[in-house]
């Protein structure tokens, strides 16, 4: 059945013989410049197809002439930083602790390494770049209860602070109150004192009570102007920075029940090389001396 071909009698073009509800589709051809632009994506989809990895083929596909192979790339960049890490952290293990910081290159890398291992183990106790909180010391000042050396970082990061190990850094306290060393007003006449030396005592006379008590049961661990020993981990009473708080009420609590820390010894959990890392990141932190 030959049909008809239908011209619209406005513009005189073909009609296709689509019609909806009176509209009758006109069959224009498509413009140049968008049956090019088709054309180049062809040819382009064909080029690519024979230089890089395009088709199925069951359990296998079509290589391509270059080779390439993002799975490929990415393992021989994950070889060559491991080789590289191997390098350096091999150089870690062999320079002694002490000589770490003279090479840049190992300084470099060691802080990068150690700021990591410091946020997956370090900073729930210790906060995000270390500045401690409630019971946990700040890392990132220039204060060190236990010493600030590389030395001094190194050894108490291996054995820890009263734990669970052989040579941890240990020493105690006592509890004046709790085992009646001294008594309720003594212990106040000495927080006065402990007070004094931050300049907030509000109460002269008791202070001056205190400042024998002091010299008589505190001295020998916190020193005799409050400076401090490292040697038993006493921190400084006279810097305003406080452990456990500053006030008077926290501080009779910690002369009648006194205070034990404990800090984890990694030892165990982390090898030698990431222990002098992170080392070498907290005596960066802020005040290694
Ligand atoms: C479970 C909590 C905890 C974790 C985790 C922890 N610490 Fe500690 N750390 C402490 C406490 C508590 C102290 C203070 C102990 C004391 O009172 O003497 C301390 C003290 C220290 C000190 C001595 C500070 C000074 O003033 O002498 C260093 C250095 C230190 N920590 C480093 C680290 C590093 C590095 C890590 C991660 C590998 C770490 N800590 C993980 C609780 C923790
Ligand atoms: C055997 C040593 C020793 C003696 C003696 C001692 N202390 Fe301490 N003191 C420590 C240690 C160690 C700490 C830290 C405890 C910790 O880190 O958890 C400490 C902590 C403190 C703190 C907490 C400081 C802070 O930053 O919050 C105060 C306050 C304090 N001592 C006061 C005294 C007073 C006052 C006396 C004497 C009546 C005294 N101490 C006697 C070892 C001692």
């Amino acid at each position: 059945m030959a049909t008809e071909v239908e011209k619209d009698h406005l513009s005189g073009v073909e009609t296709t013989g689509h019609e909806w509800d009176g509209l009758k589709e006109l069959n224009n051809p498509l413009p140049k410049w968008w049956l090019y632009v088709l054309y180049a994506c062809i040819a382009w989809a064909v080029v690519y197809w024979v230089l890089y990895p395009a088709w199925p083929l069951g359990t296998t596909y079509t290589k391509g002439i270059l080779g390439y192979s993002s799975r490929a790339t990415l393992f021989q960049k994950m070889d060559e930083a491991r080789q590289s890490q191997a390098q350096y952290l091999d150089a870690i293990a062999k320079t002694p602790l002490d000589q770490l910081r003279g090479n840049a290159e190992l300084l470099n890398f060691s802080l990068a390494g150690g700021r990591t291992m410091f946020n997956e183990n370090c900073v729930p106790c210790h906060g995000a770049g270390g500045q401690g909180g409630h019971g946990y010391p700040n890392l990132a000042d220039d204060k060190w209860m236990w010493g600030g050396t590389l030395a001094d970082i190194y050894q108490t990061i291996q054995h820890g602070i009263r734990a669970d190990d052989p040579d941890t850094r240990i020493s105690q306290m006592p509890r004046f109150g709790a085992d009646g060393v001294l008594t309720r007003p003594q212990i106040d006449d000495t927080a006065e004192f402990v007070l004094s030396l931050t300049g907030t005592s509000t109460d002269a006379e008791a202070a001056k009570r205190g400042a024998v008590l002091f010299a008589e049961n505190c001295v020998a661990c916190h020193g005799d102007k409050g400076q401090g020993t490292a040697e038993v981990g006493a921190p400084a009473l006279n810097d305003g920075i406080w452990l456990y708080g500053g006030d008077k009420k926290t501080v009779v609590e910690t002369i009648t029940y006194a205070r034990g820390g404990v800090m984890p010894a990694w030892s165990k959990r982390l090898d030698d090389t990431t222990i002098k890392q992170l080392a070498v990141y907290v005596h960066e932190l802020g005040g290694g001396k």
